[in-house]
């Protein structure tokens, strides 16, 4: 049973009054690819804004929903509101999304995200798989929210990601014959990208991506029980790796250009599911 402090259960309480249905799988969307919401039947979809406590996302392409739609006899909760460290929030403000899904009854989260590239073997469009990630630098913010309650559980081990849910993910891109990557996510606070001699680390530490969020709501998540995967989408090369200058602009274009392979590989997991 998860422990609810006042304010996410007003947030829960406010939200139980309005769901057509218990989700089994959440999909929390990244930056630009929130328009998978609207490749699916949305039976109900809740402005965040109407939910006490729910934090205001600040990020274009963030629009504050969360959708409770249908696909492949699946019940789904479809998250495009996710909140990010920078945005100044607190560590278990960023929570509520994932708090939220678990208190559902959801059983798997994909978590999706838009990274920047570190291994060069890859290319802006490219979709990563997450094998693992780097929560160095979120690490005291970790243990401020959930560090105690973790050393008293027996096992404090984060089951990320699940190995089962990446079977099937594998299995929906060969199935969907989309070439899907796979590294590991390395997560920096933000809002500013990084820079050239910070990627130079992160690529020496074993990085093949970088971004600024997900790690949170993995550790989370896997906390609660919930079976959690995540797939990021290489929307850039990272600082110093390319000509060109970093902007959220054409982090927004480039997960415009694969929005399709990536509608088409989440509607197969969740097929597949
Ligand atoms: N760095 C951090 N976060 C990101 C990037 C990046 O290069 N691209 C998209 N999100």
């Amino acid at each position: 049973m998860i422990n609810m402090s006042a304010q996410y259960r007003q947030t829960y309480e406010a939200l139980a009054k309005q769901i057509p249905f218990e989700p089994e799988i959440c999909v929390v969307l990244g930056s630009g690819l929130g328009d998978f919401a609207e490749k699916v039947e949305t039976i109900k979809s809740i402005p965040t804004s109407s939910l006490p406590n729910y934090p205001v996302s600040t990020v274009q392409g963030h629009q504050g929903f969360l959708h409770f739609a249908n696909y492949a006899n699946k019940k789904l909760l479809i998250i495009q509101g996710r909140i990010h460290l920078y945005e100044g929030y607190r560590i278990s403000q960023c929570m509520v999304p994932v708090f939220i899904a678990s208190k559902l009854n959801c059983k798997k989260i994909l978590l999706t995200n838009a990274a920047g590239g570190v291994n060069h073997h890859f290319k802006p469009g490219d979709l990563m798989l997450n094998t693992s990630f780097n929560g160095i630098n979120i690490k005291k913010e970790l243990a401020d929210l959930i560090g105690v309650t973790l050393l008293e559980k027996k096992n404090a081990f984060i089951d990320f990601p699940s190995g089962s849910f990446n079977n099937v993910i594998k299995k929906a891109a060969l199935e969907e014959k989309i070439s899907l990557k796979e590294g590991v996510y390395w997560y920096n606070k933000g809002p500013a990208y990084e820079t050239p001699a910070e990627i130079q680390m992160t690529k020496k530490f074993g990085g093949d991506a970088v971004g600024m969020s997900t790690v949170h709501e993995a550790v989370y998540a896997s906390y609660l029980g919930m079976e959690v995967s995540a797939i990021s989408c290489i929307t850039n090369m990272a600082a110093g790796l390319s000509s060109q200058k970093l902007y959220h602009t054409e982090v927004m274009e480039t997960a415009e250009l694969v929005k399709k392979d990536f509608e088409r590989l989440v509607k197969k997991i969740i097929e597949l599911s």
